[in-house]
């Protein structure tokens, strides 16, 4: 039986990623009335991503005889500035995520709960990717600046994106 910090805890990762699938769905929005379609795609790739890592708390909380508590999920921003703004709040938002991971793990080691440490040490592994993906892009768009073909190439790029 899961402990009820750890319940309360693994609840509240629930709902953040969820509202990460949340953010990146309105961001895709964004990026479709910019008649952008690959970093839509991109997006969408993203945001279905964090849907199945919600769901893989989910799982995980009821497998070991807990309670699931939906809270609301929060509305993301609709609008940004420039295409670099969407990608660096990807990049904040992925490092708020992984220093909640890092701090469920953290309460896992003190609660020496090891199926949950185990569970938590593939998003460990998973927020280093995201993070990275996410960084690489604003590298990118930093580097393009606001260049129209480069940005329609980057589109172009963003859109071959597959589930991974
Ligand atoms: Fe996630
Ligand atoms: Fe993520």
């Amino acid at each position: 039986m899961i402990s009820t910090a750890m319940q309360k805890a693994i609840n509240e990762q629930i709902n953040k990623e969820l509202y990460s699938s949340y953010l990146y769905l309105s961001m895709a929005a964004y990026f479709e009335n910019k008649n952008l379609p690959g970093f839509a795609k991109w997006l969408y790739v993203q945001e279905d991503e964090e849907r199945g890592h919600g769901m893989k708390f989910f799982k995980y909380l009821l497998e070991r005889g807990g309670t699931v508590n939906l809270a609301p999920i929060a509305g993301p921003e609709t609008n940004w500035k420039t295409n670099l703004d969407v990608f660096k709040q990807v990049q904040e938002h992925e490092a708020a995520v992984t220093a909640s991971i890092n701090a469920l793990y953290e309460l896992a080691l003190n609660e020496k709960d090891y199926p949950t440490q185990i569970l938590l040490q593939w998003f460990i592994t998973e927020q280093v990717e995201e993070e990275k993906n996410a960084g690489d892009i604003v590298h990118q768009l930093e580097l393009i600046d606001a260049h129209g073909t480069a940005v329609l190439m980057l589109d172009k790029q963003l859109g071959k994106r597959g589930a991974d």
